[in-house]
């Protein structure tokens, strides 16, 4: 069978990213240009600037992608780009630049949800991985528990009521001092502290999530008592993290009788919740699987993975698409 190559474009934040993918498995390049030591001296993301960089960007990270993977334009089956969700304006970006190009090269354009492309960056770590599975996806954005049942048909199981769990390990980050991107920092601290602060666990109803008075809760120890030790809180922060999201995904597996569990989305990348992870794939008969961690964070490969089976499904869009900043999976 002759091989499909997908050119991926991602622009949904402060990444700018082209790839190029074979048989949405196989990544022949993936180049990210990220902008966080740009927006790193406003203390988070201003969306007009992201918008700004992307442009500046798009054109030789392009170029690039496609001179890595050693092929030319015409060699492309398909175009696809992350339509949301994401930055309005940013999205914008990556959306008209793969308009433009599908109309000059005849090319078909693939609209490729940004949440679908997470959970696809398992399928190029994993090459064997097929649905049905399981997915905890926790990024910056999102937080939510899916079922895989094919791929490109989804079923939202449980999903965060207020904070997503990036959202809520950036802004604890901020406050204590770390600086953008939280997360990262968050995990390198925690590492050199013990979780022997005691913080509320939230529950809710079924497998719902929240974050936001886990989050109040760090904040405002830290406000009575600034001199608290911050890698015992950003440990602590950590594993009452972790610990809820297991739980979760333990109900989610008892509740679909699904025993394989994919990690997504940048959350995904630290280290403590991996390692909390590969102890219940070893308690339980439970196969875990992380995506490798450059693919855990925004990256255009995931995207034309994503696209890709969206491509031999027929999901083919025309040049009316537009970027729908709050699109759901
Ligand atoms: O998936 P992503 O790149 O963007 C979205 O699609 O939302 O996720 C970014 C989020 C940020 O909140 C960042 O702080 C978090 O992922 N993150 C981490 C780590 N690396 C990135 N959070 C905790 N530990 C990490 N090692």
């Amino acid at each position: 069978m002759k091989d499909t190559l997908i050119l991926g474009i991602e622009s949904s934040c402060d990444e700018t990213s082209v790839a190029v993918v074979k048989n949405g498995r196989e990544v022949l390049s993936n180049v990210i240009n990220t902008q966080i030591s740009i927006h790193e001296l406003y203390g988070g993301v201003v969306p007009e600037i992201a918008s700004r960089n992307h442009v500046e960007n798009i054109s030789p990270v392009m170029k690039e992608a496609l001179k890595q993977a050693n092929i030319k334009l015409d060699d492309i089956d398909g175009i696809a780009c992350t339509y949301g969700p994401g930055l309005v304006g940013a999205l914008l970006v990556g959306v008209a630049y793969a308009k433009a190009l599908s109309y000059a090269s005849g090319k078909p354009l693939i609209a490729t949800n940004h949440i679908e492309g997470h959970i696809a960056a398992n399928y190029i770590t994993y090459k064997d991985l097929k649905p049905p599975f399981l997915t905890l996806l926790i990024s910056g954005g999102n937080t939510q528990l899916v079922l895989v049942k094919d791929y490109t048909e989804f079923e939202i199981l449980g999903k965060t009521r207020d904070d997503a769990v990036g959202e809520a390990f950036d802004k604890v980050a901020r406050v204590i001092g770390l600086g953008y991107p939280g997360g990262p920092k968050m995990d390198n601290l925690a590492k050199q502290g013990e979780p022997n602060i005691e913080l509320p666990k939230v529950h809710v109803d079924g497998l719902d999530f929240s974050f936001s008075g886990l989050k109040t809760a760090v904040i405002n120890l830290h406000h009575k008592i600034p001199d608290i030790n911050k890698a015992n809180l950003a440990a602590s922060f950590e594993k009452n993290i972790a610990e809820i999201l297991i739980e979760h995904t333990k109900k989610a597996i008892k509740e679909t009788g699904i025993t394989k569990i994919a990690l997504a989305g940048g959350v995904s990348a630290n280290s403590y919740i991996r390692q909390e992870f590969s102890k219940l794939q070893n308690e339980k008969n439970i196969e875990v699987y992380y995506p490798e961690l450059k693919l855990c964070t925004d990256n255009a490969a995931m995207i034309a993975s994503a696209g890709y089976y969206n491509f031999i499904k027929g999901n083919i869009s025309d040049l009316t698409l537009n970027a729908v900043p709050n699109l759901k999976l």
